[in-house]
């Protein structure tokens, strides 16, 4: 049986690095960019946008999942998420973020900077026993 391809994690690696020089990150100065990949095979990217009320402040990741229902509607599938930092030091997308990537991509494949390189793991290792009201 032919192997399931995996998403072209460079392209969308490139995608959220480009993303990520748009981030308004004045409080922590810590610029993260994201990179969605759709199961239709589009690309949707987002940054991080702080707020002087701190918890008002919106990932990268999440960003990236509400821009790509803002341009293509409701009907989101989630193949794969890249993520990205200007600092080069871990970073996995936080609890919040997981939780959204889990409703919109139950089977989506997580890239993020690890302590030795890329990681690669799949949203439910992220995030066991996602909450879904469907
Ligand atoms: N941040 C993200 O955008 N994504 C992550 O995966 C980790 C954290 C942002 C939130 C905040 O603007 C800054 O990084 C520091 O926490």
């Amino acid at each position: 049986m032919a192997k399931k391809q995996p998403p072209d994690r460079a392209q969308l690696i490139d995608a959220a690095k480009a993303a990520m020089k748009n981030a308004y990150a004045p409080y922590s100065k810590f610029r993260v960019g994201a990179a969605v990949l759709t199961s239709a095979g589009q690309i949707f990217t987002g940054c991080n946008v702080e707020n002087a009320s701190y918890g008002m402040t919106n990932c990268a990741e999440r960003t990236a999942i509400f821009s790509a229902i803002a341009s293509d509607g409701p009907k989101l599938d989630i193949r794969a998420v890249a993520v990205v930092n200007d600092r080069g030091v871990p970073c996995s997308p936080c609890g919040a973020c997981r939780q959204v990537i889990y409703e919109f991509g139950p089977e989506a494949i997580i890239f993020f900077p690890g302590a030795k390189g890329w990681k690669q793991a799949h949203i439910t290792e992220l995030l066991p026993e996602g909450f879904r009201l469907k």
